[in-house]
């Protein structure tokens, strides 16, 4: 199920604070890095928060610049992003600025939210999504009810927890401010929980004034056969690393990584790498690895064509090498068509064995563009 792209942005405190227990709210960013959240805002189809950063700092969740917002309008967008929150309660003031300000507004909640913001008159559009809010429900009915492709959290702690913890947040864009709140009852950015083990990936930083801006991105695979937003980037980058196999005209170009369940890439590969005319992306990273490594049963392989499951010019397809290895999670884009091997069904070996085989379809475009010019 296709999901929007999930960018997390906060502000925080040098001992990780969002804001502190005054009753007005905290100012973190300078003037300059507001302007890049209008400029960020701009560029989304939807902001998000959670209904305590409504209740604790009535925002409006403008796009403030007429520049951008006459440019949006100029590429035949909404004026303002739709602008969304949840709430399990429904308590909500329906005198908040979010409800009377900007375009299109939407409260995600459950059936019993949705039963009391009727009551209290909440100006949205209200949507129970059941007795329970789920993330994955909540962010697939953004994608196919509004066509919200890229989504904006700017807070507060609780969905911004949620949402990591969840494995939806395809990037962070975290400022740090040269301030310290100190008070232990303050909101915190991240609260406890099941995170991904291991590291994020830190793409990039940048001085603001006196803040700084990182952006980082999940590295950590998914379980099972949800794709989580590390799965995302890991298969996009085996569909960049086919882009270097050799041409061949009798075989596909295919890319592959081998990530461990902490984020840690083992290897990657591509067709007919160092010369092997005949090797295949998966073999070429597999054998890369050391066999015993224990980290092996936890992996998964994406690989931007399925792994295949029959092969003349070696002993075993990669799917067999894959559940050799002990991996039991494959994340593809692209089901082998009929060019070479006639009904290949890699990903059918491996379910068969137990292994999860998740298919990206939205990446198939990108997975098959250096095969353009084999036939079929
Ligand atoms: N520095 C920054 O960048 C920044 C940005 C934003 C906010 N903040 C600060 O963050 C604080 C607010 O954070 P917060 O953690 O209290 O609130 P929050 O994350 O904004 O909202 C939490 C509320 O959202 C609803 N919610 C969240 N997940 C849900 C789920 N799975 N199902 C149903 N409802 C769900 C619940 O609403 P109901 O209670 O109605 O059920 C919950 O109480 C404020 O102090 C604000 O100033 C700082």
């Amino acid at each position: 199920m296709p999901l929007p792209y999930v960018l997390l942005s906060a502000a925080v405190s040098l001992d990780g604070y969002l804001d502190d227990t005054g009753p007005e709210r905290l100012l973190l960013s300078s003037p300059a890095d507001f302007d890049r959240v209008d400029d960020v805002r701009a560029s989304v189809d939807a902001i998000l928060v959670g209904a305590g950063t409504i209740r604790a700092d009535n925002p409006r969740l403008l796009v403030n610049s007429a520049e951008r917002r006459a440019l949006r309008v100029g590429e035949g967008r909404a004026e303002f992003p739709l602008k969304v929150t949840v709430s399990g309660s429904g308590e909500l003031d329906p005198g908040a600025a979010f409800w009377h300000t900007g375009g299109a507004k939407v409260l995600l909640t459950t059936d019993r939210g949705a039963a009391r913001a009727h009551a209290l008159g909440i100006a949205a559009e209200v949507v129970p999504l059941g007795a329970e809010l789920d993330w994955w429900a909540a962010l697939a009915h953004l994608y196919e009810r509004y066509g919200v492709r890229r989504l904006m959290v700017e807070g507060g702690g609780t969905v911004h927890t949620q949402l990591l913890r969840e494995g939806l947040a395809d990037e962070l864009q975290l400022v740090l401010a040269p301030l310290l709140v100190g008070d232990p009852d303050a909101p915190r950015l991240f609260g406890p929980g099941g995170y991904q083990r291991g590291r994020l990936r830190l793409v990039e930083t940048r001085r603001i004034e006196d803040v700084v801006l990182m952006r980082y991105e999940p590295t950590a695979p998914g379980t099972g056969s949800r794709a989580s937003a590390a799965d995302r980037h890991w298969l996009a980058l085996a569909c960049e690393l086919a882009a270097l196999c050799p041409p061949s005209r009798t075989a596909f170009s295919v890319g592959a990584v081998v990530v461990g369940a902490d984020g840690t890439e083992l290897a990657r590969g591509y067709s007919r790498e160092g010369g092997d005319l005949v090797a295949h992306a998966e073999e070429a990273a597999l054998a890369k690895i050391d066999a015993t490594d224990p980290r092996l049963p936890a992996a998964t392989v994406y690989s931007s064509l399925e792994p295949c499951a029959h092969r003349a010019s070696r002993p075993a397809p990669c799917a067999r090498l894959i559940l050799d290895a002990g991996i039991r999670r494959v994340v593809t884009a692209w089901r082998e068509p009929d060019t070479f091997v006639v009904a290949a069904d890699g990903s059918g070996l491996l379910a068969a064995a137990g292994a999860a085989v998740v298919v990206l379809p939205e990446y198939e475009e990108r997975a098959r563009r250096p095969n353009l010019h084999l036939p079929g």
